[in-house]
């Protein structure tokens, strides 16, 4: 697998909602080998500071050379992005760890909720391009409120899979979690589920799946300092007790894998 640092110009800059922004940037390196679950580590600022790289996952990669982020503004080195103007370049590496592994063969059903909707619009795309009979795809998108999904609700629709919403306070889509969603639906024994989001979702999401016998795969979130599996700063548990790299090993793995806590 290859890696690459690529100056990046930020070539569009939306601001989706209050706190949530989208960068467009041109990446023709990180394109080329870029699968849907793969991360990047960004730079926020010219300087050193803040020091460290800050991992986002892509959002979406076009054959055009534009990778996507899509983040939200909660700290120094998102604030640091969230005020960066087209044409400015930000220092990008990637991509990096070990994305969702796609089966054509089996119906998907795909679950974001906040943040964690951000590497699903990539997947959405890969699963529409393999040719494959998309009756029994869903996409599942939930956010604390409307800001969280409405503005990407439309990108999500190019790709022609059914498309549900939730939102806690019920300003779009049903009331409630995606999980609930996630709950109400008949999946055949065979779907494969992919998920990204808080971790309290995911274990929902991964005791729902195992109860069934449904495959499941989750993109986990951890601190990183490295980005490449050099700093130990990322290790969470896994189910055999050792532990693993969420950079190199993940992020994305096999809910069955993982430990989880309750
Ligand atoms: C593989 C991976 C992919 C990610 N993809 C996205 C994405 O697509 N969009 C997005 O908005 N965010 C994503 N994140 C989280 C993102 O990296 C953090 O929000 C960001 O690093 C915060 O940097 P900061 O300097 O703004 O915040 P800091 O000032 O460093 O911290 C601000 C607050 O955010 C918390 N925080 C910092 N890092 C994380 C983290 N990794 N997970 C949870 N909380 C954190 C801190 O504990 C603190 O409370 C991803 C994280 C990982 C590990
Ligand atoms: S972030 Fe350094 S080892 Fe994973």
């Amino acid at each position: 697998m290859s890696q690459h640092q690529e100056k990046a110009r930020i070539i569009r800059f939306e601001q989706l909602s209050e706190h949530n922004v989208r960068l467009t940037l041109e990446s023709p390196l990180i394109v080329e080998t870029a699968e849907p679950g793969q991360f990047v580590m960004i730079r926020a600022g010219g300087s050193q500071d803040p020091l460290l790289r800050r991992p986002f996952s892509l959002h979406q990669s076009s054959s055009n050379g534009q990778i996507q982020i899509y983040f939200k503004n909660v700290g120094r080195g998102t604030d640091i992005l969230a005020r960066c103007k087209v044409d400015e370049t930000l220092d990008v590496f990637g991509p990096l760890g070990r994305g969702f592994q796609v089966d054509k063969d089996k119906p998907a059903c795909l679950v974001g909720g906040g943040l964690g909707i951000a590497p699903m619009l990539f997947l959405a795309k890969k699963i529409s391009s393999l040719g494959k009979n998309h009756s029994r795809d869903l996409i599942i998108l939930g956010g604390r409120t409307r800001g969280d999904v409405e503005p990407l609700v439309e990108d999500f629709k190019q790709f022609g899979l059914a498309l549900h919403c939730a939102t806690d306070d019920g300003s779009y889509g049903i009331k409630g979690f995606v999980t609930e969603i996630l709950q109400s639906e008949q999946l055949a024994a065979n779907t494969q589920v992919y998920g990204c989001g808080p971790d309290n979702m995911l274990e929902v999401m991964h005791r729902f799946c195992s109860e069934r016998q449904i495959d499941c795969q989750v993109s986990v979130e951890s601190v990183m300092a490295c980005g490449m599996g050099a700093c130990l700063g990322c290790n969470i548990e896994a189910a055999n007790k050792d532990y693993v790299h969420v950079c190199i090993d993940g992020p994305v793995f096999n809910s069955e894998d993982l430990a989880w806590n309750s």
